[in-house]
């Protein structure tokens, strides 16, 4: 039986979800693997997905140039750890060339950016996150289970001689274990031109009893950082889809955000969609509904129909997350999506 061949599936308008959100930004894990073993992330003997089921360097590109021709301007490479992919610098340096990307960043851990942040800016990185959840070496080791503080600074002092800027920090705030280092870190603002943002931690599968009898609310850490270091100003002007609001100490030369998942969610000016390594597209962090594009893509389905039903599927985007009713995702953990 002959079918009645589709129409292309562009979209002048772009990616819109069923409550009009527009949709421009797409975080792609590169793996599910990392070096690092966070507490509030993963189980120390946290098994991996095996290799044959993650997209294929080649499976990643096509499907970024798909969202891309469906209006997708800004990509963030995530893992797990992103550098730990091989090929990390080719995939960078594939991306950029995709007719429509203007902007791709990375989050990381930083632990192998001594060596790759160079090569990664050539290859057309814009900028990274860094995840810095204390200053004290002990802590770190605690925290990460197997990092070395040391490196993590080495880290950042690369990506930022590589021109990888603005250098934005992300530390998650847990009870018990670095609630007051936060202030440390706020400190750090004053001399350094970092962006540093104080994260919710969220509650994640196996992880969800731990996430959330450790969580801190922002509230809490701004009032920590105050009574230590002085008001924080709000900084006029911030991008509404940016989920910091930004303020800045008296003379501080970089910025300090509170990311407040849990207690004050921003999903009413959420632009994001997330592709697993898996090669699933996830509409909502904290959600647990996915749709699949590797597996028709390996089928050999053509690209203009997987197109189509990726503007359908991104269409039932849920609005938010359950997190205030009891509902917690369940199917994946956070190295398993990114963040
Ligand atoms: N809640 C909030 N943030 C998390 N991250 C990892 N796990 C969680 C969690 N359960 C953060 C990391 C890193 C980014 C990828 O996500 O610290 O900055
Ligand atoms: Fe690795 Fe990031 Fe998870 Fe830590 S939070 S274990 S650095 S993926």
């Amino acid at each position: 039986m002959a079918s009645t061949p589709l129409p292309p599936a562009s979209s002048p308008a772009g990616i819109i979800d069923q409550f009009g959100r527009r949709l421009t930004y797409l975080r792609v894990s590169l793996t599910d693997v990392c070096n690092l073993r966070c507490i509030y992330c993963m189980p120390e003997d946290m098994t991996f997905r095996p290799r044959a089921e993650l997209m294929s360097d080649e499976e990643i590109i096509t499907i970024v140039r798909m969202m891309a021709a469906l209006g997708i301007y800004k990509i963030r490479l995530t893992g797990g750890e992103p550098t730990v992919r091989p090929h990390v610098v080719e995939i960078v340096r594939q991306i950029a060339r995709i007719p429509g990307i203007r902007d791709i960043a990375m989050t990381t851990n930083a632990i192998l950016l001594p060596q790759l942040a160079e090569p990664l800016a050539r290859a057309g990185l814009k900028r990274v996150n860094i995840s810095l959840d204390t200053l004290n070496p002990r802590k770190f080791k605690f925290i990460t289970r197997w990092g070395d503080l040391d490196k993590v600074l080495a880290g950042i002092e690369a990506a930022e001689a590589a021109g990888l800027k603005p250098i934005k920090l992300n530390a998650v705030v847990t009870r018990g274990f670095n609630e007051e280092d936060v202030v440390d870190l706020a400190r750090l603002t004053l001399e350094r031109a970092w962006d540093i943002r104080f994260i919710e931690v969220m509650p994640f599968g196996s992880e969800a009893d731990f996430a959330q009898s450790v969580v801190v609310r922002s509230q809490e850490t701004k009032a920590r950082i105050e009574a230590a270091l002085g008001p924080l100003h709000p900084i006029p002007g911030h991008d509404p889809r940016d989920p910091a609001r930004p303020y800045r100490l008296a003379g501080a030369r970089g910025t300090i955000g509170f990311i407040s998942s849990v207690s004050e969610p921003f999903c009413e000016s959420c632009n994001r969609l997330r592709l697993t390594a898996e090669g699933k597209l996830r509409l909502c962090l904290l959600r647990d509904g996915e749709f699949d594009i590797l597996t028709p893509l390996r089928a050999g389905q053509p690209v203009e129909e997987i197109k189509r039903a990726i503007l359908d599927a991104a269409y039932y985007k849920p609005w938010g997350h359950g997190l205030p009713d009891g509902v917690i995702p369940t199917s994946r953990l956070m190295n398993q999506i990114g963040g």
